[in-house]
Protein backbone atom coordinates (compact mmCIF):
# COMPACT_ATOMS: atom_id res chain seq x y z
CA UNK A 1 0.00 0.00 0.00
CA UNK A 2 1.41 3.50 -0.92
CA UNK A 3 1.05 5.63 2.71
CA UNK A 4 1.87 8.90 2.72
CA UNK A 5 4.28 10.54 5.35
CA UNK A 6 4.97 14.37 5.99
CA UNK A 7 6.99 16.56 7.97
CA UNK A 8 5.02 19.73 9.50
CA UNK A 9 8.22 21.68 10.07
CA UNK A 10 8.63 24.93 12.07
CA UNK A 11 10.38 27.03 14.98
CA UNK A 12 7.09 26.16 17.28
CA UNK A 13 8.25 28.96 19.88
CA UNK A 14 5.92 28.08 21.00
CA UNK A 15 3.11 25.87 19.45
CA UNK A 16 0.11 27.62 19.36
CA UNK A 17 -3.63 26.42 18.47
CA UNK A 18 -2.98 27.53 15.05
CA UNK A 19 -0.24 24.63 14.44
CA UNK A 20 -2.28 22.38 16.85
CA UNK A 21 -5.24 23.12 14.63
CA UNK A 22 -3.31 22.55 11.10
CA UNK A 23 -1.93 18.97 12.86
CA UNK A 24 -4.94 17.45 13.31
CA UNK A 25 -6.22 18.33 9.88
CA UNK A 26 -3.26 17.35 8.48
CA UNK A 27 -3.14 13.81 10.74
CA UNK A 28 -6.35 12.98 8.81
CA UNK A 29 -5.19 13.31 5.72
CA UNK A 30 -1.68 11.84 5.64
CA UNK A 31 -0.98 8.55 6.88
CA UNK A 32 1.81 9.94 9.10
CA UNK A 33 2.45 13.26 10.27
CA UNK A 34 6.07 14.47 11.75
CA UNK A 35 6.10 17.77 13.28
CA UNK A 36 9.44 18.77 13.18
CA UNK A 37 11.34 21.56 15.07
CA UNK A 38 14.13 23.64 13.24
CA UNK A 39 16.77 23.29 15.67
CA UNK A 40 19.22 26.04 14.17
CA UNK A 41 16.84 28.61 13.66
CA UNK A 42 18.20 32.39 12.65
CA UNK A 43 14.77 33.98 14.14
CA UNK A 44 17.03 35.17 17.03
CA UNK A 45 17.12 33.90 21.38
CA UNK A 46 14.46 31.53 21.62
CA UNK A 47 12.06 31.60 24.73
CA UNK A 48 12.06 27.80 25.00
CA UNK A 49 14.86 25.47 24.10
CA UNK A 50 14.20 22.60 21.72
CA UNK A 51 13.48 19.62 24.48
CA UNK A 52 11.17 22.09 26.16
CA UNK A 53 9.28 23.11 22.70
CA UNK A 54 9.14 19.13 21.80
CA UNK A 55 8.04 18.31 24.72
CA UNK A 56 5.10 20.70 24.80
CA UNK A 57 4.37 19.42 20.63
CA UNK A 58 3.97 15.40 22.41
CA UNK A 59 1.73 16.34 24.94
CA UNK A 60 -0.29 18.53 22.68
CA UNK A 61 -0.51 15.63 19.93
CA UNK A 62 -0.55 12.68 22.42
CA UNK A 63 -4.09 11.79 21.89
CA UNK A 64 -3.43 11.80 17.58
CA UNK A 65 -1.67 7.86 17.17
CA UNK A 66 -0.32 9.11 13.78
CA UNK A 67 2.02 11.98 14.89
CA UNK A 68 5.57 12.12 16.16
CA UNK A 69 7.95 14.96 16.81
CA UNK A 70 11.29 15.18 15.39
CA UNK A 71 13.94 18.21 15.70
CA UNK A 72 16.26 18.45 12.51
CA UNK A 73 19.10 21.07 11.43
CA UNK A 74 20.17 21.67 7.61
CA UNK A 75 17.98 21.64 4.57
CA UNK A 76 14.33 20.71 5.14
CA UNK A 77 14.13 18.24 2.25
CA UNK A 78 17.13 16.51 3.26
CA UNK A 79 15.34 16.04 6.86
CA UNK A 80 12.57 14.91 4.56
CA UNK A 81 14.24 12.14 2.10
CA UNK A 82 16.02 11.07 5.91
CA UNK A 83 12.81 10.69 7.50
CA UNK A 84 11.16 8.86 3.72
CA UNK A 85 8.44 11.12 3.95
CA UNK A 86 6.89 12.29 0.31
CA UNK A 87 5.01 15.68 1.22
CA UNK A 88 5.48 18.91 3.51
CA UNK A 89 2.46 20.30 5.64
CA UNK A 90 2.31 24.05 6.15
CA UNK A 91 -0.29 26.29 6.88
CA UNK A 92 -1.50 29.51 5.12
CA UNK A 93 -3.07 31.84 7.12
CA UNK A 94 -3.66 34.70 5.30
CA UNK A 95 -2.71 36.32 1.51
CA UNK A 96 0.32 37.84 3.38
CA UNK A 97 1.85 34.14 4.08
CA UNK A 98 1.69 33.31 0.67
CA UNK A 99 4.92 34.69 -1.01
CA UNK A 100 7.07 33.50 1.24
CA UNK A 101 5.42 29.87 1.49
CA UNK A 102 5.49 29.82 -2.21
CA UNK A 103 9.06 31.29 -2.35
CA UNK A 104 10.06 28.24 0.05
CA UNK A 105 7.67 25.66 -1.08
CA UNK A 106 9.57 26.23 -5.00
CA UNK A 107 13.18 26.51 -3.24
CA UNK A 108 12.16 22.81 -1.92
CA UNK A 109 10.90 21.61 -5.14
CA UNK A 110 13.94 22.90 -6.74
CA UNK A 111 16.21 21.07 -4.21
CA UNK A 112 14.02 18.04 -4.30
CA UNK A 113 11.70 17.52 -6.67
CA UNK A 114 10.26 14.66 -5.41
CA UNK A 115 8.86 16.49 -2.19
CA UNK A 116 5.40 17.91 -2.44
CA UNK A 117 4.72 21.18 -0.36
CA UNK A 118 0.60 21.03 0.76
CA UNK A 119 -0.95 23.48 2.16
CA UNK A 120 -3.95 23.69 4.51
CA UNK A 121 -5.97 26.47 5.98
CA UNK A 122 -6.02 26.49 9.99
CA UNK A 123 -9.34 27.03 11.09
CA UNK A 124 -10.98 31.04 11.01
CA UNK A 125 -10.52 31.90 14.70
CA UNK A 126 -6.73 31.44 14.45
CA UNK A 127 -5.89 33.42 10.77
CA UNK A 128 -4.42 35.95 13.36
CA UNK A 129 -2.31 33.92 15.72
CA UNK A 130 1.38 33.77 15.35
CA UNK A 131 3.92 32.42 18.00
CA UNK A 132 5.71 35.75 17.83
CA UNK A 133 2.52 37.44 18.42
CA UNK A 134 1.86 35.49 21.46
CA UNK A 135 4.92 35.80 23.24
CA UNK A 136 4.56 39.47 22.54
CA UNK A 137 1.19 39.60 23.92
CA UNK A 138 1.73 37.75 26.60
CA UNK A 139 5.02 40.04 27.76
CA UNK A 140 2.86 42.31 28.35
CA UNK A 141 0.30 40.71 30.61
CA UNK A 142 -2.46 40.57 27.81
CA UNK A 143 -4.34 37.06 28.00
CA UNK A 144 -3.50 34.50 25.09
CA UNK A 145 -5.18 31.55 27.17
CA UNK A 146 -7.86 31.41 24.16
CA UNK A 147 -4.70 30.75 21.71
CA UNK A 148 -2.58 28.45 22.91
CA UNK A 149 -2.83 25.05 24.84
CA UNK A 150 -3.18 24.56 28.06
CA UNK A 151 0.23 23.08 28.92
CA UNK A 152 1.17 25.77 26.68
CA UNK A 153 0.22 28.40 28.97
CA UNK A 154 1.80 26.90 31.79
CA UNK A 155 4.75 26.71 30.32
CA UNK A 156 4.65 30.47 29.77
CA UNK A 157 3.55 31.51 33.03
CA UNK A 158 6.51 29.53 34.48
CA UNK A 159 8.66 31.39 32.14
CA UNK A 160 7.59 34.41 34.60
CA UNK A 161 7.84 36.95 31.81
CA UNK A 162 4.41 38.33 32.19
CA UNK A 163 4.38 42.53 32.96
CA UNK A 164 4.16 42.78 36.87
O1 LIG B 1 8.22 28.38 12.01
P1 LIG B 1 8.64 28.86 10.66
O2 LIG B 1 9.61 30.01 10.76
O3 LIG B 1 7.49 29.22 9.80
O4 LIG B 1 9.42 27.66 9.94
C1 LIG B 1 10.30 27.89 8.88
C2 LIG B 1 10.98 26.57 8.44
C3 LIG B 1 11.58 25.84 9.61
C4 LIG B 1 9.97 25.69 7.77
C5 LIG B 1 12.10 26.94 7.41
O5 LIG B 1 12.89 27.97 7.94
C6 LIG B 1 12.99 25.77 7.03
O6 LIG B 1 12.55 24.83 6.41
N1 LIG B 1 14.27 25.84 7.42
C7 LIG B 1 15.25 24.81 7.14
C8 LIG B 1 16.30 25.27 6.16
C9 LIG B 1 15.87 25.03 4.72
O7 LIG B 1 15.51 23.94 4.33
N2 LIG B 1 15.89 26.11 3.91
C10 LIG B 1 15.52 26.04 2.52
C11 LIG B 1 14.03 26.23 2.31
S1 LIG B 1 13.72 27.82 1.70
Amino acid sequence: MNTIKAIYPGTFDPLTNGHLDLIARGAKIVDHLVVAILRNSEKGTPLFTVPERAEMIREATADLGNVSVATFDGLLVDFARAEGAKAVLRGIRAISDYEYEFQMAMMNRKLNPEIETLFMMPAEKYTYVSSRLIKGVFRLGGDVGELVPPLVMERLKAKGTAAE
